[in-house]
């Protein structure tokens, strides 16, 4: 179970984060080298590697110049446990909020998941397999199978309205299945002509019988360990129950069953753990809001307290978890924040020795406006293509349109505030105001948006110092 982490050199993962986001070389630079660096502590002999704490970073930066995005997409990238939280979530302990170690139960579930469905991929071939051999003997019993255990009936159970009738009603078509030869079935069952067959079998019912006792939070740990507590109780142990479906539905029902009891949950969970521990990235987003100057009042308080609350679990302590302890001295913490009104001197000096690397964002120009209005996979552009296409509309823009937006921007992020790129998506929405909303009965025709056309919609609104306040 080893984690494929790291695969990726610094210039590939540069490579794919310029397929998402414009320009910003040096923060693309500095996490593409700390996710790096992940892979390389991992080579290295153990005396060593447990000395190689990770270089946390932050980036710094106006907002809407791609922060988060950078972090979105390094996610995927990752292959890691990796969770993104805002601190301004997170409250001091004993205030009302959320407790900043729900950020490492957070990252092992992550990880479980992860591990549990790479696991469920390894094990697929033999569960399907092993589901089909069960499938084969029911049809071959007529539809139904030979009960293994007795029905469990728990001490909060009174219903009995499946375990009463013997699980013997199989249809008649079922029934000439039975006179069919092994491999005959099998061939049918294969072939997916036996799809709508009726069988019945016993299945674990996973309904939760708890509902949310706890309505506020803070509490997930407690409320997480009830559950876990009262689904080991013999009553709440999910019961088997008969359920009668199609083997197409069956087939689905038992590879899951079968994929569970090949799956051994304490190695999945003490991989998991590991996971966490030696590749886990949490993105610490909005860091700036939770720093304050120095007024020891109020609000700042609390802020300086959630900054003193997350120092331990950056510099390195252990967490328990229900699933076991972590140790967090190896996690990669980037943050990041806009730094507006707080400078990064305004966090506790013990944070701020907590995240030596320091990389700032620009803020984005009418060059890069243009770029990102075209270049990345998933630009504006497209997308409104895109969603134009669903009604049949084809929507294009040329380089001329994109040229004016990129320049209306500009100067919308300099005469008001400046939002960096998500100027463009006011922009845009206001520009292709009259083609939503007309769209459905323009199916079949093609839009082509030139920079004259984006004047004539859009000057007005810039024009207007007041208009394009509110609108833009
Ligand atoms: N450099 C960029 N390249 C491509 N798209 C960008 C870039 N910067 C921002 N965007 C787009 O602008 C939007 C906002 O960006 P993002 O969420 O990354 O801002 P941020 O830097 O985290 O700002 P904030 O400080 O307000 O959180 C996103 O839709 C993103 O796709
Ligand atoms: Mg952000």
């Amino acid at each position: 179970m080893s984690a494929p982490v790291g695969s990726f050199t610094p210039r590939e993962i540069v490579g794919e984060l310029d397929r998402y986001i414009v320009g910003q070389r040096k923060a693309k630079r500095a996490v593409a080298i700390a996710l790096r660096n992940r892979w390389r502590r991992q080579q290295v002999p153990d005396e060593l590697r447990d000395e190689i704490v990770p270089k946390n970073i932050i980036m710094i930066g106006p907002t809407g110049v791609g922060k988060t995005e950078i972090a979105r997409r390094l996610s995927r990238l990752a292959q890691a446990p990796f969770v993104k939280v805002e601190a301004s979530k997170f409250t001091e302990v004993g205030y009302v909020g959320r407790d900043v170690e729900s950020i490492v139960r957070d990252l092992v579930e992550v990880a479980l998941s992860m591990v549990r469905s790479e696991q469920r991929q390894q094990v697929a071939t033999r569960a399907r397999e092993q589901a089909e051999r069960r499938l084969l003997s029911m049809l071959e019993r007529g539809g139904a199978e030979a009960p293994s255990t007795p029905p469990t009936i728990g001490p909060f159970l009174v219903s009995s309205k499946g375990a009463v009738t013997p699980p013997s009603s199989a249809d008649r078509r079922s029934e000439r299945l039975a006179d069919l030869d092994a491999d005959e079935l099998k061939r049918r069952l294969r072939a997916g002509e036996l799809d709508d067959e009726l069988v019945e079998f016993e299945v674990q019912d996973n309904s939760n019988p708890l509902v949310s006792v706890f309505g506020g939070q803070g509490l997930e740990e407690v409320e997480s360990q009830m559950r876990d507590m009262l689904s080991n109780l013999p009553g709440f142990k999910g019961k088997r129950e008969l359920r009668k479906m199609r083997v197409a539905e069956a087939r689905e029902v038992l590879e899951e069953e079968e994929a569970q009891s090949l799956i051994e949950p304490e190695a999945v969970k003490r991989e998991a753990l590991r996971r966490a521990q030696q590749h886990g990235i949490v993105f610490l987003d909005e860091i700036d809001k939770v720093a304050g100057q120095r007024s020891h009042s109020g609000a700042d308080v609390s802020r300086e307290g959630v900054q003193r609350d997350l120092l331990p679990i950056v510099e390195g302590s252990t967490v328990s978890t229900k699933h076991g302890q972590v140790k967090t001295d190896h996690i990669l913490f980037i943050a990041a924040g806009a730094f507006h009104v707080a400078k990064v001197s305004d966090l506790i000096p013990e944070l701020q020795g907590r995240f030596p690397i320091r990389v700032e964002l620009e803020s984005l120009e009418k060059a890069d406006f243009e770029r990102i209005l075209k270049e990345p996979k998933n630009a504006l552009t497209r997308q409104y293509a895109a969603l134009m296409q669903a009604e049949g509309v084809e929507l294009q823009f040329t380089d001329d349109a994109i040229a004016v937006l990129a320049e209306y921007a500009e100067q919308a992020n300099r005469r008001a505030e400046n939002i960096g790129a998500r100027r463009l998506h006011t922009l845009m929405e206001a520009l292709l105001d009259e083609l939503s909303f007309a769209a459905p009965e323009q199916s079949g025709s093609k839009v082509r948006i030139d920079g004259a056309e984006v004047r004539r919609v859009l000057a007005p609104i810039m024009d207007d110092q007041d208009l394009a306040r509110f609108i833009l």
